[in-house]
């Protein structure tokens, strides 16, 4: 099995992805994020709103899915600037994006190609009752028009002054001609952007600080330095409003691919906006009396791309299992599989703490523990579990990345301490339960 293949397996295993409306046969390009899934979802946005937040002048913003489909006109969404080249198999009438076909047969039954058409990823829709031209309307392909259309209201209903940022995160939608590689290209996806308007002169510099500051992102929750890269995108290649596009890689393990975008948009959205609005969508600069259209500094990530990369980094497997427990004096032989351990940033955990009675046919040892998970519960994200081994329970919750593992035993019920073990070091601290919440506080600082 290969890596994505083994993430593929562990997800669906452990409630992290699964395939959308699978008792159907499922849907291509949607997945479902399980319950731990949506906790390491909701805790990727909750670091990158944090991290956008600690900029000054940044304000957030949550917009419509739906929008005037004037909008799509002005953003060049409905011409050929988000189309992509599509060619059909003769024989299989299986569909392909031209670029990623490396000759002119099927890469599955090797039948002849149609000529490249150009497809458009926008999703359709229609609002109201009356499903004519007039109603049409599309999924949004990307967050930040809902930000483009709202610049005078920040604008004016925040005070701002240029250069100033409005983040928002939310779901996207693109018809894609080919759905791969699991969650890495998908139809429905939530996008996190940055939007900076700024005077068309800073915007190298803030380009620049923008790149190194979300490359430190990656690194800060854990991607090794050797998995990215940056990549300058050629005019050729770039996306129609991009004046300038750098792409983040991460070293998949089906190989490089795009975890990002960071795009100086120049004014494309403001002046396109003014112009099929009829709004003046120009800024004043007091300080300069100039009046012009705001530069957009952006920068564009999904949430499922560095999620993946997030799994893909931390998924570990040790060979022959990791150093048993002390005094686990079993005669049993035991034929240890390798053992999993997904060494996520405990920022990022899904599950904080665990709590683990060291037997269940102990009533006092599990009144006590349901006792402690009910005391943790409304601090971290925890689990409680009771079902098999301690050893068993521990590898449970080392494959999916736990903090923390509360065991209670016997002596527990004699002076009200618990072991507390550290998922990466193993080892394994006795804290009176008393001082329990707090001792994790200090621990989980920041999660
Ligand atoms: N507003 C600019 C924009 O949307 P993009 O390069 O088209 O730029 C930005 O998309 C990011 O959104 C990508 O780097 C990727 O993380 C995510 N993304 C785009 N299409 C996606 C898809 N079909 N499935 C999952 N994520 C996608």
């Amino acid at each position: 099995m290969d890596l994505t293949q083994k993430i593929i397996s562990l997800s669906k295993r452990r409630g992290f992805i699964f395939p959308s409306s699978e008792i159907y046969g499922g849907i291509g390009g949607v997945y479902d994020f399980g319950p731990l899934g949506n906790e390491l979802k909701r805790n990727i946005k909750k670091v990158w709103w944090q991290s956008m937040m600690k900029e000054e002048n940044m304000v957030g913003l949550d917009s419509g899915i739906l929008l005037n489909p004037r909008v799509w006109q002005a953003s060049g969404h409905l011409t050929a600037g988000f189309a992509d080249e599509l060619v059909e198999c003769k024989s299989c009438h299986k569909r392909f994006k031209k670029n990623e076909i490396a000759g002119n047969k099927c890469p599955e039954c090797s039948g002849k190609l149609t000529k490249p058409r150009k497809f458009n990823l926008m999703m359709k829709t229609f609002v109201g009752p009356v499903e004519d031209n007039s109603s049409i309307t599309y999924l949004r392909p990307e967050t930040c028009q809902g930000i483009f259309v709202n610049f005078l209201n920040i604008l004016n209903s925040m005070r701002l002054k240029i250069p100033f940022g409005v983040i928002q995160i939310g779901k996207s939608f693109r018809n894609e001609i080919t759905t791969k590689n699991f969650i890495f290209r998908t139809r429905e996806f939530e996008q996190m952007e940055m939007e900076l308007f700024c005077h068309p002169k800073e915007a190298d510099k803030l380009f620049d600080y923008w790149k190194e500051q979300r490359l430190k992102w990656y690194q800060d929750l854990g991607i090794k330095k050797e998995n990215l890269r940056v990549v300058e995108v050629s005019k050729e290649d770039r996306a129609h409003y991009a004046k300038r596009q750098t792409d983040i890689e991460y070293h998949f393990p089906f190989g490089w691919e795009e975890i990002e975008g960071i795009h100086n948009r120049g004014d494309f959205d403001l002046s396109n906006h003014s112009k099929h609005s009829g709004e003046d969508l120009k800024y004043f600069d007091e300080k300069s009396d100039q009046k012009y259209f705001p530069y957009i500094i952006e920068t564009s990530v999904g949430v499922e791309r560095p999620l993946f990369a997030f799994l893909t980094e931390a998924y570990q497997e040790i060979k022959g299992g990791r150093k048993k427990i002390k005094n686990q004096k079993s005669k049993i032989k035991i034929k240890h599989e390798a053992e999993i351990l997904l060494k996520l940033d405990k920022r990022l955990a899904p599950i904080k703490v665990a709590v683990l009675p060291l037997v269940r046919n102990k009533p006092e040892i599990v009144k006590k523990a349901k006792e402690i998970y009910n005391l943790l519960r409304p601090h971290f994200s925890s689990q409680y579990d009771e079902v098999g081994s301690i050893g068993r329970r521990y590898r449970r919750q080392d494959e999916v990345g736990t903090i923390f593992s509360i065991t209670v035993d016997f002596q527990t019920l004699e002076d009200d301490t618990i072991t507390c073990r550290d998922r990466d070091t193993m080892a394994q601290e006795r804290v009176k339960i008393k001082d329990l919440v707090k001792s994790l506080k200090e621990k989980l600082e920041n999660c």
